[in-house]
């Protein structure tokens, strides 16, 4: 795809961490965004969409819920790429007596998104924002890892978790179920419509939001000594051995750069750095002295395999930020949204 052209294009959850940043970069781009939420009438998400650059002539605001998924197909319509971006994080038995679960909700969102891109006619990749807790090397029998964390990897569901609580765990559901529906699209010898999903690692760095994503409030748990988000690392290492981080720039770089391949379709894991918490404790005490970490939150389970994100790259995508970028711009940014302290960050 020639780079830079004019393209229409739809991210669902456009107002998230990801989601905006995604937008923004769009915007500047060029492109023409239809951004999804979930609520027009919030003028602090519709505000902060709107102030981005390019946004009075090239972004367009829908309202779609995945309780209600057939409300994402005016935003589909005419577009030649769709981003979805928006995942289900908290079940609302009261909204919808249709699913029981996040992950019934979150598979029918997939799988009627990629049916509107099919009806569109106009849609030629779907780019699904997928999760690496969805690609964990851990054994079916629970004991033990596969020898490499790579896109063959998928975590098996019934596996027990020392840190994982009835939110993280039904994440990991919703992520690997949603993931395993939309690849699916790809099986099907008449479907024109192209399927990529890019299992990110847990996302760090500065985007537009006012407040901290529940990612980078993880990455900074061990300085915050946020017990609950420390146990969200530990669960992470649990499953994948180390914990796998991207910057918020790069993954967004990531999802434009599926878009403007000619033809591309399947899994790519998407991850810059894979380190150990006792390797992230290490590199926060040495820089960041002032901090006093609570020593059960500088250790997890002490197991793992080796990590290939390499697919990626070798289609040609470069990561621009490392490890200690992707820590440094959590930490600065939390300072700056907290003025200039970490302490009871929110
Ligand atoms: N951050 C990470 O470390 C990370 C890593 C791997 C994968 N991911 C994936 O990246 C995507 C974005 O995550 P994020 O970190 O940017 O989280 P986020 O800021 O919490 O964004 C979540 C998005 O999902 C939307 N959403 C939630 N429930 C919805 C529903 N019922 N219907 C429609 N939209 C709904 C929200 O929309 P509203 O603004 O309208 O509420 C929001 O835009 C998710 O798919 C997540 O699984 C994130």
């Amino acid at each position: 795809m020639e780079k830079n052209k004019d393209t229409r294009v739809c991210v669902t959850g456009g107002s998230g961490y990801i989601g905006c940043w995604l937008v923004k970069k769009l915007l500047e781009k060029g492109h023409t965004v239809h951004a999804t939420l979930r609520n027009l009438k919030d003028a602090s998400k519709v505000g902060l969409l709107k102030s981005l650059p390019n946004a009075d002539t090239n972004l367009f605001l829908f309202q779609a819920d995945i309780y209600d998924p057939n409300e994402f197909e005016p935003a589909i319509q005419g577009c030649e790429f769709v981003f979805h971006v928006a995942t289900p994080m908290q079940h609302n038995p009261t909204q919808s007596s249709q699913y029981k679960d996040t992950a019934e909700a979150a598979v029918a969102g997939v799988r009627s998104i990629a049916d509107s891109c099919i009806r569109s006619q106009t849609v030629k990749r779907l780019i699904y924002t997928a999760s690496v807790l969805a690609m964990s090397p851990r054994r079916e029998d629970g004991v033990g890892f596969k020898p490499c964390l790579d896109e063959s990897c998928w975590t098996p569901l019934d596996a027990t978790s020392t840190y994982g609580n009835t939110f993280t765990m039904g994440y990991i559901t919703s992520k690997t179920l949603a993931e395993k529906a939309v690849l699916s699209y790809n099986d099907s010898d008449d479907s024109k419509l192209e399927v990529v999903t890019l299992p990110c690692g847990l996302v760090g760095g500065e985007s537009v939001l006012s407040y901290l994503p529940v990612s980078v409030r993880t990455i900074l748990s061990q300085l915050t000594g946020d017990l609950v988000f420390c146990n969200a690392l530990k669960l992470l290492q649990e499953y994948l051995g180390s914990v796998p981080l991207l910057h918020v720039d790069d993954a967004c770089q990531a999802h434009i750069f599926c878009m403007e391949q000619p033809s591309m379709r399947g899994r790519f894991g998407c991850a810059v750095a894979t380190h150990s918490i006792k390797e992230i404790a290490m590199y926060f005490q040495e820089t960041y002295p002032e901090y006093k970490m609570a020593k059960e939150s500088t250790e997890g389970p002490e197991q793992g395999s080796k990590s290939d994100f390499s697919k990626l790259i070798k289609m040609g995508f470069e990561y621009k930020y490392g490890m200690k970028d992707i820590l440094d711009d959590s930490v600065s940014w939390a300072k700056k949204l907290n003025g200039g302290s970490l302490s009871h960050v929110v």
